[in-house]
Protein backbone atom coordinates (compact mmCIF):
# COMPACT_ATOMS: atom_id res chain seq x y z
CA UNK A 1 0.00 0.00 0.00
CA UNK A 2 1.88 3.17 -1.07
CA UNK A 3 1.00 6.62 0.58
CA UNK A 4 -0.51 9.39 -1.75
CA UNK A 5 -0.84 13.09 -1.05
CA UNK A 6 -2.80 14.92 -3.42
CA UNK A 7 -3.58 18.93 -3.79
CA UNK A 8 -5.63 20.67 -6.01
CA UNK A 9 -5.00 24.22 -6.59
CA UNK A 10 -7.34 26.06 -4.00
CA UNK A 11 -9.97 27.90 -5.90
CA UNK A 12 -10.57 32.03 -5.16
CA UNK A 13 -13.42 32.89 -2.40
CA UNK A 14 -14.74 35.39 -4.64
CA UNK A 15 -17.62 33.53 -6.09
CA UNK A 16 -18.42 30.26 -7.52
CA UNK A 17 -16.32 28.53 -9.94
CA UNK A 18 -17.64 27.56 -13.70
CA UNK A 19 -16.73 24.10 -15.18
CA UNK A 20 -13.37 25.24 -16.97
CA UNK A 21 -12.31 25.86 -12.87
CA UNK A 22 -13.79 22.65 -11.94
CA UNK A 23 -12.02 20.52 -14.91
CA UNK A 24 -8.76 22.25 -14.32
CA UNK A 25 -8.05 21.26 -10.96
CA UNK A 26 -10.24 19.88 -8.40
CA UNK A 27 -12.15 17.45 -10.67
CA UNK A 28 -9.08 15.57 -12.24
CA UNK A 29 -7.73 15.94 -8.61
CA UNK A 30 -10.83 14.00 -7.34
CA UNK A 31 -10.94 11.09 -10.05
CA UNK A 32 -7.21 10.50 -8.94
CA UNK A 33 -7.66 10.15 -5.70
CA UNK A 34 -11.23 8.12 -5.80
CA UNK A 35 -8.58 5.68 -8.27
CA UNK A 36 -5.82 5.78 -5.44
CA UNK A 37 -8.10 4.97 -2.61
CA UNK A 38 -9.80 2.56 -5.02
CA UNK A 39 -6.59 0.90 -5.67
CA UNK A 40 -6.11 0.34 -1.67
CA UNK A 41 -3.71 3.22 -0.73
CA UNK A 42 -3.63 5.42 1.24
CA UNK A 43 -4.70 9.06 0.55
CA UNK A 44 -5.02 12.15 1.57
CA UNK A 45 -6.70 14.60 -0.85
CA UNK A 46 -6.72 18.26 0.29
CA UNK A 47 -8.53 21.73 -1.07
CA UNK A 48 -9.37 24.98 0.09
CA UNK A 49 -11.03 28.22 -0.73
CA UNK A 50 -8.06 30.87 -1.13
CA UNK A 51 -9.50 33.81 0.78
CA UNK A 52 -6.99 36.52 0.57
CA UNK A 53 -6.14 39.23 -1.53
CA UNK A 54 -7.86 41.83 -3.59
CA UNK A 55 -10.36 40.06 -5.06
CA UNK A 56 -12.10 38.96 -2.00
CA UNK A 57 -12.38 42.23 -0.66
CA UNK A 58 -13.40 44.08 -3.85
CA UNK A 59 -16.39 40.94 -3.99
CA UNK A 60 -17.32 41.43 0.23
CA UNK A 61 -17.79 45.42 -0.54
CA UNK A 62 -19.57 44.53 -3.55
CA UNK A 63 -21.73 42.12 -1.38
CA UNK A 64 -21.95 44.59 1.48
CA UNK A 65 -20.39 42.43 3.99
CA UNK A 66 -17.84 42.43 6.44
CA UNK A 67 -14.54 40.24 4.34
CA UNK A 68 -14.42 37.50 7.41
CA UNK A 69 -18.25 36.99 7.05
CA UNK A 70 -18.20 37.02 3.20
CA UNK A 71 -15.60 34.62 3.79
CA UNK A 72 -17.04 32.22 5.67
CA UNK A 73 -20.17 32.11 4.03
CA UNK A 74 -19.18 31.62 0.50
CA UNK A 75 -16.45 28.62 2.00
CA UNK A 76 -19.95 27.11 2.75
CA UNK A 77 -21.48 27.96 -0.57
CA UNK A 78 -18.43 26.15 -2.15
CA UNK A 79 -17.54 23.57 0.04
CA UNK A 80 -21.47 22.42 -0.60
CA UNK A 81 -20.84 22.66 -4.42
CA UNK A 82 -18.08 20.57 -4.27
CA UNK A 83 -20.23 17.95 -1.91
CA UNK A 84 -22.43 18.40 -4.83
CA UNK A 85 -20.37 17.47 -7.49
CA UNK A 86 -19.08 14.58 -5.52
CA UNK A 87 -15.29 16.01 -4.42
CA UNK A 88 -14.06 13.43 -2.24
CA UNK A 89 -11.61 15.89 -0.22
CA UNK A 90 -10.19 14.64 3.06
CA UNK A 91 -10.66 18.32 3.86
CA UNK A 92 -11.93 21.24 3.02
CA UNK A 93 -9.63 23.83 4.42
CA UNK A 94 -9.22 27.61 4.32
CA UNK A 95 -6.66 29.88 3.70
CA UNK A 96 -8.02 32.20 6.51
CA UNK A 97 -7.27 29.36 9.15
CA UNK A 98 -5.43 30.44 11.99
CA UNK A 99 -3.03 27.10 10.97
CA UNK A 100 -2.23 28.71 7.81
CA UNK A 101 -2.07 32.19 9.79
CA UNK A 102 0.66 30.24 12.17
CA UNK A 103 2.33 28.43 9.34
CA UNK A 104 2.74 31.10 6.63
CA UNK A 105 4.28 33.34 9.58
CA UNK A 106 6.38 30.69 10.33
CA UNK A 107 7.90 30.17 6.24
CA UNK A 108 8.26 34.12 6.41
CA UNK A 109 10.51 33.86 9.61
CA UNK A 110 12.01 31.00 8.19
CA UNK A 111 13.15 32.36 5.24
CA UNK A 112 14.37 35.50 7.00
CA UNK A 113 16.60 33.03 9.36
CA UNK A 114 18.22 32.01 5.94
CA UNK A 115 19.08 35.38 4.33
CA UNK A 116 16.16 34.66 1.59
CA UNK A 117 14.33 37.82 2.67
CA UNK A 118 15.09 41.41 1.81
CA UNK A 119 13.24 45.03 2.01
CA UNK A 120 12.18 47.16 -0.24
CA UNK A 121 11.30 50.65 -0.49
CA UNK A 122 8.29 51.67 -3.28
CA UNK A 123 6.48 54.64 -3.89
CA UNK A 124 2.61 53.89 -3.34
CA UNK A 125 -0.97 56.06 -3.68
CA UNK A 126 -2.04 56.16 -0.18
CA UNK A 127 -5.83 57.49 0.27
CA UNK A 128 -6.06 59.72 3.24
CA UNK A 129 -9.64 59.97 3.27
CA UNK A 130 -9.73 55.96 3.21
CA UNK A 131 -6.73 55.79 5.68
CA UNK A 132 -4.94 52.76 3.23
CA UNK A 133 -2.72 52.37 0.31
CA UNK A 134 -4.23 51.66 -2.99
CA UNK A 135 -3.37 48.81 -5.07
CA UNK A 136 -3.97 49.16 -8.58
CA UNK A 137 -7.65 48.38 -8.71
CA UNK A 138 -8.40 50.60 -6.14
CA UNK A 139 -7.33 53.59 -8.57
CA UNK A 140 -8.54 54.63 -11.35
CA UNK A 141 -8.09 57.66 -13.52
CA UNK A 142 -7.90 59.11 -16.78
CA UNK A 143 -5.19 57.35 -18.96
CA UNK A 144 -2.17 59.26 -20.17
CA UNK A 145 -2.22 57.47 -23.31
CA UNK A 146 -5.97 57.55 -24.63
CA UNK A 147 -7.93 59.95 -22.28
CA UNK A 148 -10.24 57.16 -21.30
CA UNK A 149 -11.53 58.36 -17.85
CA UNK A 150 -11.76 55.22 -16.33
CA UNK A 151 -8.31 53.67 -16.48
CA UNK A 152 -7.27 50.87 -14.01
CA UNK A 153 -4.55 51.36 -12.15
CA UNK A 154 -2.44 48.51 -13.25
CA UNK A 155 -3.77 48.99 -17.06
CA UNK A 156 -6.12 50.66 -19.65
CA UNK A 157 -9.44 48.91 -20.31
CA UNK A 158 -9.64 50.77 -23.75
CA UNK A 159 -6.34 51.14 -25.21
CA UNK A 160 -4.65 47.89 -23.17
CA UNK A 161 -1.68 50.12 -21.99
CA UNK A 162 -0.44 48.60 -18.46
CA UNK A 163 0.26 51.59 -16.36
CA UNK A 164 1.24 52.00 -13.34
CA UNK A 165 -1.17 53.71 -10.76
CA UNK A 166 0.86 56.98 -10.64
CA UNK A 167 0.92 57.29 -14.16
CA UNK A 168 -2.82 58.22 -13.89
CA UNK A 169 -4.36 61.53 -14.40
CA UNK A 170 -6.69 62.89 -11.83
CA UNK A 171 -6.91 60.20 -10.04
CA UNK A 172 -9.27 58.50 -7.74
CA UNK A 173 -10.26 56.22 -4.81
CA UNK A 174 -12.97 53.51 -6.02
CA UNK A 175 -13.58 52.73 -2.51
CA UNK A 176 -14.55 56.52 -1.89
CA UNK A 177 -14.21 58.57 -4.71
CA UNK A 178 -12.00 60.70 -2.89
CA UNK A 179 -9.31 62.85 -4.82
CA UNK A 180 -7.41 63.29 -1.58
CA UNK A 181 -4.48 61.08 -2.85
CA UNK A 182 -0.69 60.99 -2.24
CA UNK A 183 2.23 59.40 -3.10
CA UNK A 184 3.83 57.74 0.19
CA UNK A 185 7.01 55.65 0.04
CA UNK A 186 6.11 52.26 1.68
CA UNK A 187 8.04 49.24 2.23
CA UNK A 188 7.99 45.34 1.52
CA UNK A 189 9.50 42.22 1.96
CA UNK A 190 10.95 40.92 -1.00
CA UNK A 191 11.43 36.77 -1.39
CA UNK A 192 15.04 36.46 -2.68
CA UNK A 193 14.12 34.01 -5.67
CA UNK A 194 16.92 34.33 -7.73
CA UNK A 195 19.82 33.34 -4.73
CA UNK A 196 17.81 29.75 -5.40
CA UNK A 197 17.76 29.62 -8.80
CA UNK A 198 19.86 26.88 -9.20
CA UNK A 199 18.21 24.96 -6.65
CA UNK A 200 14.93 25.62 -8.51
CA UNK A 201 16.63 24.85 -11.72
CA UNK A 202 18.31 21.29 -10.60
CA UNK A 203 15.14 20.46 -8.89
CA UNK A 204 12.95 20.54 -12.10
CA UNK A 205 15.49 18.91 -14.64
CA UNK A 206 15.34 15.72 -12.01
CA UNK A 207 11.61 16.34 -13.35
CA UNK A 208 12.13 14.05 -16.44
CA UNK A 209 8.46 12.23 -16.84
CA UNK A 210 6.35 15.64 -15.77
CA UNK A 211 3.94 16.58 -18.46
CA UNK A 212 5.42 18.90 -20.87
CA UNK A 213 3.00 21.86 -20.31
CA UNK A 214 4.36 21.98 -16.79
CA UNK A 215 8.51 21.78 -17.76
CA UNK A 216 7.96 23.86 -20.59
CA UNK A 217 6.14 26.90 -18.26
CA UNK A 218 8.46 26.22 -15.27
CA UNK A 219 11.31 26.41 -17.61
CA UNK A 220 10.12 29.46 -19.56
CA UNK A 221 9.89 31.44 -16.07
CA UNK A 222 13.45 30.19 -15.01
CA UNK A 223 14.87 31.57 -18.16
CA UNK A 224 12.96 33.92 -20.19
CA UNK A 225 14.21 37.78 -19.97
CA UNK A 226 16.26 38.67 -16.83
CA UNK A 227 15.22 35.04 -15.66
CA UNK A 228 13.80 34.30 -12.03
CA UNK A 229 12.80 37.63 -10.51
CA UNK A 230 12.76 38.56 -6.44
CA UNK A 231 8.88 38.67 -5.96
CA UNK A 232 7.00 40.85 -3.42
CA UNK A 233 5.77 39.04 -0.44
CA UNK A 234 3.93 41.43 1.42
CA UNK A 235 0.56 44.10 0.70
CA UNK A 236 -0.85 47.12 2.28
CA UNK A 237 -4.06 45.39 2.65
CA UNK A 238 -6.52 45.07 5.98
CA UNK A 239 -7.07 41.60 5.37
CA UNK A 240 -4.70 39.15 5.48
CA UNK A 241 -1.72 37.24 7.29
CA UNK A 242 -0.56 39.66 9.35
CA UNK A 243 3.29 40.30 8.62
CA UNK A 244 4.85 38.18 11.62
CA UNK A 245 8.25 36.72 11.52
CA UNK A 246 7.77 33.54 13.51
CA UNK A 247 5.46 34.25 16.11
CA UNK A 248 7.10 37.79 16.37
CA UNK A 249 6.28 40.94 15.22
CA UNK A 250 8.28 42.62 12.24
CA UNK A 251 9.58 45.88 12.73
CA UNK A 252 8.25 48.17 9.88
CA UNK A 253 5.62 45.74 8.48
CA UNK A 254 3.37 46.66 11.27
CA UNK A 255 -0.47 46.71 9.79
CA UNK A 256 0.77 44.61 6.12
CA UNK A 257 -0.38 41.15 5.68
CA UNK A 258 1.21 38.54 2.98
CA UNK A 259 0.53 38.65 -0.83
CA UNK A 260 -2.28 35.89 -1.13
CA UNK A 261 -0.01 33.79 -3.44
CA UNK A 262 2.76 33.78 -0.68
CA UNK A 263 -0.17 32.06 2.07
CA UNK A 264 -2.12 30.26 -0.28
CA UNK A 265 -0.30 27.47 -1.27
CA UNK A 266 0.90 26.99 2.21
CA UNK A 267 -2.55 26.48 2.44
CA UNK A 268 -1.84 23.00 1.66
CA UNK A 269 0.16 22.16 4.18
CA UNK A 270 -2.26 24.16 6.75
CA UNK A 271 -5.27 22.07 5.15
CA UNK A 272 -3.95 19.24 6.31
CA UNK A 273 -3.45 20.40 9.47
CA UNK A 274 -6.89 21.44 9.83
CA UNK A 275 -7.73 18.01 8.57
CA UNK A 276 -6.28 17.23 11.81
CA UNK A 277 -7.75 19.06 14.14
CA UNK A 278 -11.06 18.65 12.61
CA UNK A 279 -10.44 14.98 13.47
CA UNK A 280 -9.06 14.74 16.80
CA UNK A 281 -5.89 13.88 15.48
CA UNK A 282 -2.34 14.86 16.61
CA UNK A 283 0.31 17.39 14.67
CA UNK A 284 1.96 13.81 14.50
CA UNK A 285 -0.54 12.39 11.98
CA UNK A 286 -0.39 15.51 9.51
CA UNK A 287 2.89 15.99 9.42
CA UNK A 288 3.69 12.17 8.56
CA UNK A 289 2.18 13.71 4.95
CA UNK A 290 4.45 16.37 4.61
CA UNK A 291 7.70 16.39 7.17
CA UNK A 292 10.03 13.77 5.38
CA UNK A 293 11.81 13.54 8.89
CA UNK A 294 8.32 12.66 10.56
CA UNK A 295 7.40 9.80 8.69
CA UNK A 296 6.61 11.47 4.51
CA UNK A 297 9.82 9.81 3.08
CA UNK A 298 7.32 7.55 1.50
CA UNK A 299 4.87 9.64 0.75
CA UNK A 300 4.01 10.65 -3.11
CA UNK A 301 2.74 13.94 -3.66
CA UNK A 302 0.64 15.29 -6.63
CA UNK A 303 -0.56 18.45 -7.72
CA UNK A 304 -3.08 19.59 -9.78
CA UNK A 305 -3.91 22.88 -11.22
CA UNK A 306 -4.39 25.05 -14.35
CA UNK A 307 -1.48 26.08 -16.47
CA UNK A 308 -1.72 29.88 -15.07
CA UNK A 309 -0.95 28.57 -11.72
CA UNK A 310 2.20 26.34 -12.54
CA UNK A 311 4.97 29.00 -12.32
CA UNK A 312 3.70 29.47 -8.78
CA UNK A 313 3.95 25.90 -7.68
CA UNK A 314 7.26 25.48 -9.92
CA UNK A 315 9.03 28.05 -8.77
CA UNK A 316 7.19 30.21 -6.05
CA UNK A 317 6.21 27.87 -3.51
CA UNK A 318 9.16 25.24 -4.28
CA UNK A 319 11.49 28.87 -3.45
CA UNK A 320 9.60 28.99 -0.23
CA UNK A 321 10.38 25.31 0.64
CA UNK A 322 13.45 24.94 -0.38
CA UNK A 323 14.49 28.13 1.33
CA UNK A 324 13.30 26.90 4.59
CA UNK A 325 15.87 25.01 4.82
CA UNK A 326 13.32 22.45 6.79
CA UNK A 327 12.38 18.80 5.99
CA UNK A 328 8.78 19.53 4.04
CA UNK A 329 7.56 17.56 1.12
CA UNK A 330 8.23 18.98 -2.41
CA UNK A 331 5.62 18.05 -4.80
CA UNK A 332 6.62 14.53 -6.92
CA UNK A 333 4.38 15.15 -10.13
CA UNK A 334 2.90 18.01 -11.20
CA UNK A 335 -0.15 17.62 -14.15
CA UNK A 336 -1.35 20.89 -15.25
CA UNK A 337 -4.22 21.80 -17.39
CA UNK A 338 -4.85 23.86 -20.48
CA UNK A 339 -8.09 25.60 -20.62
CA UNK A 340 -11.61 24.76 -21.25
CA UNK A 341 -13.11 26.74 -24.01
CA UNK A 342 -16.99 27.59 -23.82
CA UNK A 343 -18.99 27.41 -26.85
CA UNK A 344 -17.01 29.54 -29.16
CA UNK A 345 -15.37 31.87 -26.62
CA UNK A 346 -14.02 31.92 -22.68
CA UNK A 347 -15.36 31.08 -19.72
CA UNK A 348 -15.91 34.16 -18.21
CA UNK A 349 -16.46 34.94 -14.08
CA UNK A 350 -16.91 38.86 -14.85
CA UNK A 351 -19.30 38.38 -17.41
CA UNK A 352 -21.03 35.47 -16.55
CA UNK A 353 -20.47 33.42 -19.47
CA UNK A 354 -20.66 29.82 -19.66
CA UNK A 355 -21.59 27.72 -16.92
CA UNK A 356 -21.11 27.47 -13.34
CA UNK A 357 -21.22 24.86 -11.05
CA UNK A 358 -24.70 25.36 -9.33
CA UNK A 359 -26.33 25.91 -12.55
CA UNK A 360 -24.62 22.87 -14.00
CA UNK A 361 -26.08 21.08 -11.11
CA UNK A 362 -29.59 22.84 -10.87
CA UNK A 363 -30.00 21.28 -14.32
CA UNK A 364 -28.46 17.63 -14.57
CA UNK A 365 -26.68 15.21 -11.58
CA UNK A 366 -23.25 15.63 -11.07
CA UNK A 367 -22.40 11.88 -12.86
CA UNK A 368 -23.87 14.13 -16.23
CA UNK A 369 -20.58 16.43 -16.15
CA UNK A 370 -18.55 15.04 -14.34
CA UNK A 371 -18.22 11.96 -17.47
CA UNK A 372 -18.43 14.85 -19.94
CA UNK A 373 -15.70 17.08 -18.44
CA UNK A 374 -13.29 14.16 -17.40
CA UNK A 375 -13.89 12.40 -21.33
CA UNK A 376 -13.01 15.86 -22.14
CA UNK A 377 -10.37 17.51 -20.17
CA UNK A 378 -7.99 19.60 -21.92
CA UNK A 379 -5.00 17.95 -21.45
CA UNK A 380 -2.98 18.11 -24.70
CA UNK A 381 -4.45 21.49 -25.77
CA UNK A 382 -7.48 23.74 -24.61
CA UNK A 383 -10.75 22.28 -25.74
CA UNK A 384 -14.17 23.32 -25.97
CA UNK A 385 -17.56 22.63 -24.30
CA UNK A 386 -20.24 22.91 -26.89
CA UNK A 387 -24.17 21.72 -25.99
CA UNK A 388 -24.09 19.36 -29.43
CA UNK A 389 -20.85 17.94 -27.63
CA UNK A 390 -22.32 17.30 -24.57
CA UNK A 391 -25.49 15.84 -25.76
CA UNK A 392 -24.11 13.36 -27.65
CA UNK A 393 -21.43 12.52 -24.87
CA UNK A 394 -24.29 11.75 -22.10
CA UNK A 395 -26.69 10.02 -24.93
CA UNK A 396 -24.27 7.62 -26.28
CA UNK A 397 -21.64 7.11 -23.81
CA UNK A 398 -23.83 6.73 -20.79
CA UNK A 399 -27.01 6.63 -21.62
CA UNK A 400 -26.67 3.91 -25.17
CA UNK A 401 -23.65 2.26 -23.87
CA UNK A 402 -23.38 1.99 -19.64
CA UNK A 403 -26.95 2.79 -18.95
CA UNK A 404 -28.25 0.31 -21.82
CA UNK A 405 -25.91 -2.48 -20.87
CA UNK A 406 -26.78 -2.46 -17.41
CA UNK A 407 -30.85 -1.73 -17.94
CA UNK A 408 -31.45 -4.97 -20.76
CA UNK A 409 -29.34 -7.29 -18.23
CA UNK A 410 -31.08 -6.71 -14.96
CA UNK A 411 -34.73 -6.59 -17.08
CA UNK A 412 -34.24 -9.30 -18.98
CA UNK A 413 -32.55 -11.36 -16.07
CA UNK A 414 -35.28 -10.67 -13.88
CA UNK A 415 -38.19 -11.32 -16.40
CA UNK A 416 -36.97 -14.67 -17.45
CA UNK A 417 -34.73 -16.17 -14.78
CA UNK A 418 -35.77 -13.85 -11.45
CA UNK A 419 -34.26 -11.88 -9.09
CA UNK A 420 -31.17 -13.59 -8.38
CA UNK A 421 -28.07 -14.38 -9.83
CA UNK A 422 -28.97 -18.01 -11.96
CA UNK A 423 -26.67 -20.87 -12.16
CA UNK A 424 -25.82 -21.89 -15.77
CA UNK A 425 -23.27 -23.94 -16.62
CA UNK A 426 -19.51 -23.35 -17.41
CA UNK A 427 -18.57 -20.06 -19.56
CA UNK A 428 -17.92 -20.83 -23.27
CA UNK A 429 -15.75 -19.52 -25.94
CA UNK A 430 -17.53 -16.25 -25.90
CA UNK A 431 -16.98 -15.63 -22.25
CA UNK A 432 -13.34 -16.53 -22.51
CA UNK A 433 -12.75 -14.14 -24.72
CA UNK A 434 -14.49 -11.62 -23.20
CA UNK A 435 -12.91 -11.96 -19.82
CA UNK A 436 -9.17 -12.22 -21.91
CA UNK A 437 -10.19 -8.91 -23.72
CA UNK A 438 -11.44 -7.14 -20.16
CA UNK A 439 -8.16 -8.49 -18.40
CA UNK A 440 -6.29 -6.69 -21.02
CA UNK A 441 -8.46 -3.62 -21.23
CA UNK A 442 -8.11 -3.04 -17.37
CA UNK A 443 -4.49 -3.45 -17.35
CA UNK A 444 -4.55 -0.55 -20.38
CA UNK A 445 -6.85 1.43 -17.54
CA UNK A 446 -4.59 1.15 -14.56
CA UNK A 447 -1.83 2.26 -17.13
CA UNK A 448 -3.74 5.48 -17.93
CA UNK A 449 -5.33 6.15 -14.65
CA UNK A 450 -1.52 5.94 -12.96
CA UNK A 451 -0.48 8.12 -15.45
CA UNK A 452 -2.72 10.82 -14.80
CA UNK A 453 -3.72 10.26 -18.93
CA UNK A 454 -7.47 11.66 -17.98
CA UNK A 455 -8.66 11.62 -21.68
CA UNK A 456 -7.05 7.96 -22.20
CA UNK A 457 -8.62 6.54 -19.28
CA UNK A 458 -12.25 7.84 -20.13
CA UNK A 459 -11.69 6.47 -23.49
CA UNK A 460 -10.16 3.16 -22.02
CA UNK A 461 -13.39 3.11 -19.34
CA UNK A 462 -15.73 3.02 -22.15
CA UNK A 463 -14.11 0.71 -24.36
CA UNK A 464 -14.39 -1.64 -21.37
CA UNK A 465 -18.21 -0.87 -21.19
CA UNK A 466 -18.72 -1.39 -25.19
CA UNK A 467 -17.29 -5.06 -24.98
CA UNK A 468 -20.07 -5.98 -23.15
CA UNK A 469 -22.68 -4.42 -24.96
CA UNK A 470 -20.88 -6.37 -28.06
CA UNK A 471 -20.70 -9.66 -26.23
CA UNK A 472 -24.36 -9.85 -25.16
CA UNK A 473 -25.31 -8.66 -28.75
CA UNK A 474 -23.17 -11.30 -29.81
CA UNK A 475 -24.17 -13.84 -27.44
CA UNK A 476 -27.83 -12.95 -27.33
CA UNK A 477 -29.38 -14.60 -24.41
CA UNK A 478 -32.48 -13.70 -25.27
CA UNK A 479 -32.38 -16.49 -28.11
CA UNK A 480 -30.28 -18.74 -25.98
CA UNK A 481 -32.98 -18.84 -23.52
CA UNK A 482 -35.01 -20.73 -26.06
CA UNK A 483 -33.16 -23.54 -27.08
CA UNK A 484 -30.38 -23.72 -24.40
CA UNK A 485 -31.49 -22.40 -21.26
CA UNK A 486 -28.27 -23.56 -19.04
CA UNK A 487 -26.21 -21.26 -21.77
CA UNK A 488 -28.29 -18.39 -21.17
CA UNK A 489 -28.36 -18.18 -17.44
CA UNK A 490 -24.11 -18.43 -17.50
CA UNK A 491 -24.34 -15.32 -20.11
CA UNK A 492 -26.79 -13.58 -17.31
CA UNK A 493 -24.23 -14.73 -14.44
CA UNK A 494 -21.44 -13.11 -16.48
CA UNK A 495 -22.76 -10.27 -17.29
CA UNK A 496 -24.69 -9.57 -14.23
CA UNK A 497 -21.12 -9.62 -12.73
CA UNK A 498 -19.94 -7.47 -15.33
CA UNK A 499 -22.32 -5.04 -14.05
CA UNK A 500 -20.41 -5.01 -10.17
CA UNK A 501 -17.04 -4.91 -12.26
CA UNK A 502 -18.09 -1.92 -14.15
CA UNK A 503 -19.04 -0.46 -10.79
CA UNK A 504 -15.71 -0.61 -9.64
CA UNK A 505 -14.22 1.10 -12.50
CA UNK A 506 -16.00 3.56 -13.00
CA UNK A 507 -16.61 4.73 -9.82
CA UNK A 508 -13.63 7.78 -10.45
CA UNK A 509 -15.54 8.94 -12.92
CA UNK A 510 -19.29 8.73 -12.20
CA UNK A 511 -19.64 7.41 -8.16
CA UNK A 512 -23.17 7.80 -7.86
CA UNK A 513 -23.96 5.79 -10.72
CA UNK A 514 -21.23 3.73 -9.65
CA UNK A 515 -23.06 3.52 -6.26
CA UNK A 516 -26.51 2.87 -7.73
CA UNK A 517 -24.77 -0.11 -9.53
CA UNK A 518 -23.06 -2.08 -6.59
CA UNK A 519 -26.38 -1.32 -4.54
CA UNK A 520 -28.36 -2.95 -7.50
CA UNK A 521 -26.05 -6.42 -7.42
CA UNK A 522 -26.82 -6.40 -3.70
CA UNK A 523 -22.64 -6.10 -2.96
CA UNK A 524 -20.83 -4.20 -1.23
CA UNK A 525 -17.47 -5.38 -2.12
CA UNK A 526 -15.03 -2.80 -3.93
CA UNK A 527 -12.30 -5.05 -4.64
CA UNK A 528 -10.26 -3.76 -7.45
CA UNK A 529 -10.71 -6.58 -10.21
CA UNK A 530 -6.94 -7.12 -10.64
CA UNK A 531 -7.79 -10.87 -11.06
CA UNK A 532 -10.47 -10.54 -13.99
CA UNK A 533 -11.71 -14.31 -13.81
CA UNK A 534 -12.03 -13.99 -9.98
CA UNK A 535 -14.08 -10.61 -9.93
CA UNK A 536 -16.30 -12.06 -12.80
CA UNK A 537 -17.49 -14.45 -10.19
CA UNK A 538 -17.78 -12.59 -6.90
CA UNK A 539 -21.54 -12.91 -7.42
CA UNK A 540 -22.34 -16.37 -6.98
CA UNK A 541 -25.55 -18.15 -8.60
CA UNK A 542 -28.59 -17.14 -6.11
CA UNK A 543 -27.42 -13.56 -4.88
CA UNK A 544 -29.88 -11.68 -5.12
CA UNK A 545 -29.94 -8.29 -7.34
CA UNK A 546 -32.94 -5.73 -8.09
CA UNK A 547 -33.42 -3.74 -11.42
CA UNK A 548 -31.65 -0.37 -10.52
CA UNK A 549 -34.08 2.96 -11.79
CA UNK A 550 -32.61 4.39 -14.89
CA UNK A 551 -28.99 5.17 -14.64
CA UNK A 552 -29.12 8.01 -17.26
CA UNK A 553 -31.77 9.79 -19.04
CA UNK A 554 -30.99 11.20 -22.88
CA UNK A 555 -31.10 15.23 -22.81
CA UNK A 556 -33.62 15.98 -25.53
CA UNK A 557 -33.14 18.78 -28.47
CA UNK A 558 -35.70 21.20 -26.60
CA UNK A 559 -33.49 20.74 -23.12
CA UNK A 560 -30.53 21.02 -25.22
CA UNK A 561 -31.49 24.39 -27.49
CA UNK A 562 -33.13 25.80 -23.76
CA UNK A 563 -29.73 25.39 -22.23
CA UNK A 564 -27.66 26.88 -25.42
CA UNK A 565 -29.99 30.24 -24.78
CA UNK A 566 -29.87 30.57 -21.11
CA UNK A 567 -26.11 30.01 -20.91
CA UNK A 568 -25.08 31.88 -23.65
CA UNK A 569 -25.59 35.66 -21.96
CA UNK A 570 -25.17 37.41 -18.25
CA UNK A 571 -26.18 35.33 -15.47
CA UNK A 572 -28.48 36.69 -13.49
O1 LIG B 1 -5.91 30.46 -9.64
C1 LIG B 1 -6.52 30.27 -8.60
O2 LIG B 1 -7.70 29.95 -8.60
C2 LIG B 1 -5.79 30.36 -7.28
N1 LIG B 1 -6.74 30.65 -6.24
C3 LIG B 1 -5.05 29.10 -7.04
C4 LIG B 1 -4.21 29.05 -5.83
S1 LIG B 1 -3.45 27.53 -5.76
C5 LIG B 1 -2.44 27.50 -4.46
F1 LIG B 1 -1.48 28.26 -4.51
F2 LIG B 1 -3.00 27.45 -3.37
ZN1 LIG C 1 -5.84 54.17 -22.52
Amino acid sequence: MARILITSAIPYINGIKHLGNLVGSQLPADLFARYMRARGNEVMFICATDEHGTPAELAAAKAGKPVAEYCAEMHEVQADLARGFRLSFDHFGRSSSQRNHRLTQHFAGQLADHGLIREVSEKMIFSIDDNRFLPDRYIEGTCPNCGYDSARGDQCDNCTKQLDPTDLINPHSTISGSTNLEVRETKHLYLMQRALRDKLEAWIDSKADWPVLTTSIAKKWLNDGDGLQDRGITRDLHWGIPVMKGDQPWPGMEGKVFYVWFDAPIEYIAGTAEWADANGKQDADWERWWRTDKGAEDVTYYQFMGKDNVPFHTLSFPATILGSGEPWKLVDYLKSFNYLNYDGGQFSTSRGRGVFMDQALSILPSDYWRWWLLSHAPESADSEFTWENFQASVNKDLADVLGNFVSRVTKFAKSKLGETVPEGGEFGPQETALIAELGVRIRDYEGYMNAIEVRKAAAELRAIWVIGNEYLQAAAPWSAIKTDPARAEAMIRLSLNLIRVYAILSQPFIPDAAQAMMAAMGSDDWTWPSDVPEAIRALPAGHAFTVPENLFRKITDEERADWQQRFAGKRE
